[in-house]
C-alpha cells in the first residue's frame, strides 16, 4: 500500500537536495507533488531528474514574495485541486562570520526566506487545510534550531524562529485536523553543507566536513533520504496523532 496514494503535495525549494529527494520518496509513495523553487531551469532538472513523471508540476517562485506565495498555491489547487502535504523547506544558509560582523542585510535575507517565507506559506497553505478538515505541514528547521553555534547567528536565529511557527501553527489548527511538525536535521550532504564548509574555512571545506562529521555521534553526517524518510512519516496518516512536535534526524547530535 503506498503511503501517500491520493495525496498532493507542495514542497518549497524542490530543485535540489533534500526537497528534491524527498519529491523523489513522495511520488514513489503514490503522491502528486508541486515543486516550488526559484528558477526554471533547475526546475526543469529537477523534472528531468525524477523521470518527468505524469502528476508533477514545477512553479518558479520566490517564498518570501507574498505574490509568489499566493500564486503558486494558487495554481497547485488550480491543478490538483487540493493540498495534503506541505513541505516547507526551502531556505538558505546566510554568511559564515562572528555575530557583530556580520552584515544587517544578509541577516534580513536569511530572516526573509527562511521565517517570512515560512510563515508566508503557512498563511496561504493552513486556510486549505482546515477547509479540507486535513493535511500535514513539515517545516524545514535544524539542529541549528534547537542548539546554537558561532558563527552562523542568523542562521540560528532563523531556524529557532521556525520552532515557535510550528507551535503557534499546530495550535491554531489542530481543532481543523491539520498537523504541523519541524524536523532538526544535522549537516547533511548538499550544495548548503558545502558552501557551509568552505565559508568556516575556504579553501579547506573537506577537512571542515570531515571534523563536523565526527562530531555527530553516528560519526557521518546525513544524506537526503535520511531526512526524507522522516519526513514521509510526518507527511503520512502513519503520524495521526503527532502535531506540534520537533523531530532531530541527527545522527545523535542533538543529545550530546
Ligand atoms: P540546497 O541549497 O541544496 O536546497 C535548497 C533549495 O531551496 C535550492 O534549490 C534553492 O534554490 C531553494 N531556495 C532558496 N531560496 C529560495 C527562495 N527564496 N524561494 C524558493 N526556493 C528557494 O539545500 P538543502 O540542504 O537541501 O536545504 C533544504 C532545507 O534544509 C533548508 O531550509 C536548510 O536550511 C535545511 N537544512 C539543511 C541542512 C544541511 O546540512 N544541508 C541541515 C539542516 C537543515
Amino acid at each position: 500500500m503506498k503511503r501517500l496514494k491520493d495525496k498532493v503535495a507542495l514542497i518549497t525549494g524542490g530543485a535540489a537536495g533534500i526537497g528534491l529527494e524527498t519529491a523523489r520518496l513522495f511520488l514513489s509513495e503514490g503522491a502528486r507533488v508541486t515543486l516550488v523553487d526559484l528558477h526554471d531551469d533547475d526546475l526543469s532538472d529537477a523534472a528531468r531528474d525524477l523521470g518527468s513523471p505524469d502528476g508533477l508540476l514545477t512553479i518558479a517562485a520566490d517564498v518570501s514574495s507574498v505574490e509568489d506565495c499566493k500564486r503558486y498555491v494558487a495554481q497547485t489547487l488550480e491543478t490538483f485541486g487540493r493540498i495534503d502535504v506541505f513541505f516547507n523547506n526551502a531556505g538558505i544558509e546566510g554568511k559564515v562570520a562572528p555575530l557583530a560582523d556580520q552584515k544587517i542585510e544578509d541577516f534580513d535575507r536569511v530572516m526573509a526566506v527562511n521565517v517570512r517565507g515560512a510563515f508566508l506559506g503557512l498563511q496561504h497553505v493552513l486556510p486549505v487545510m482546515t477547509g479540507q478538515k486535513c493535511g500535514s505541514v513539515i517545516n524545514m528547521s535544524s539542529i541549528a534550531g534547537l542548539k546554537g553555534s558561532p558563527n552562523v547567528a542568523p542562521y540560528i536565529t532563523s531556524k529557532h524562529a521556525v520552532v515557535g511557527l510550528t507551535r503557534a501553527a499546530a495550535i491554531e489548527v489542530a481543532r481543523h485536523n491539520v498537523r504541523v511538525n519541524s524536523v532538526h536535521p544535522s549537516p547533511v550532504n548538499t550544495r548548503m553543507m558545502r558552501s557551509l564548509e568552505e565559508g568556516f574555512n575556504p579553501g579547506r571545506g573537506d577537512e571542515v566536513k570531515q571534523q563536523l562529521a565526527e562530531t555527530i555521534p553516528l560519526g557521518r553526517y546525513g544524506e537526503s533520504l535520511d531526512i526524507a524518510n522522516l519526513v514521509l512519516f510526518l507527511a503520512s496518516d502513519d503520524s495521526a496523532f503527532i502535531t506540534g512536535a520537533q523531530y532531530p534526524v541527527d545522527g545523535g547530535m542533538a543529545a550530546g
